[in-house]
């Protein structure tokens, strides 16, 4: 499988749960390496436009007054099958839908905050990790 690199959010919820260390544990027990990181508490105008993908939808406002409600995590995750990985890892976006031992099923409260956010493709992975480090060297190891 390839190695690819994927976008990951630990979402307002979990950074003030004070999960972040348990999230990131997953991601390097799975296999996946934290390539970058940063920390954001992101503006109305940057989540509105990381999620304008989603603007027509009914819950848009609600996700952007979420995501801008406190800091995020934002991290570059690489490894075999990254994007796939990741996505098992956090399970379904409702937690009450989501497989028991995700992150979302164990730290999610609710279908707004679920915990994380993870890129769905590599065409979004790519464009996600350029939007929040842009023109940036982000090394593999
Ligand atoms: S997915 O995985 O992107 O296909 O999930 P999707 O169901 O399309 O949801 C896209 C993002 O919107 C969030 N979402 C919501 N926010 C607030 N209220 C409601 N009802 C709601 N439904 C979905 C969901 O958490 C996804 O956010 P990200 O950050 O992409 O995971």
């Amino acid at each position: 499988m390839a190695i690819e690199r994927t976008l990951s959010i630990v979402k307002p919820d979990a950074v003030a749960k004070n999960v972040i260390g348990k999230i990131y544990q997953r991601f390097e027990d799975a296999g996946l390496k934290i390539v970058a990181a940063r920390m954001v508490h992101l503006s109305a105008r940057e989540a509105g436009q990381f999620y304008a993908v989603h603007k027509d939808r009914p819950f848009f406002s609600e996700l952007v007054e979420f995501m801008t409600s406190g800091p995020v995590m934002i991290q570059v995750l690489e490894g075999e099958g990254a994007i796939a990985k990741n996505r098992e890892l956090m399970g379904a976006t409702d937690p009450k839908k989501a497989a028991p031992g995700t992150i979302r099923a164990d730290f999610a409260d609710s279908i707004d905050a679920n915990a994380v956010h993870g890129s769905d493709a590599p065409e979004t992975a790519a464009v996600e990790v350029a939007f929040f480090f842009p023109g940036m060297n982000i090394y593999s190891r």
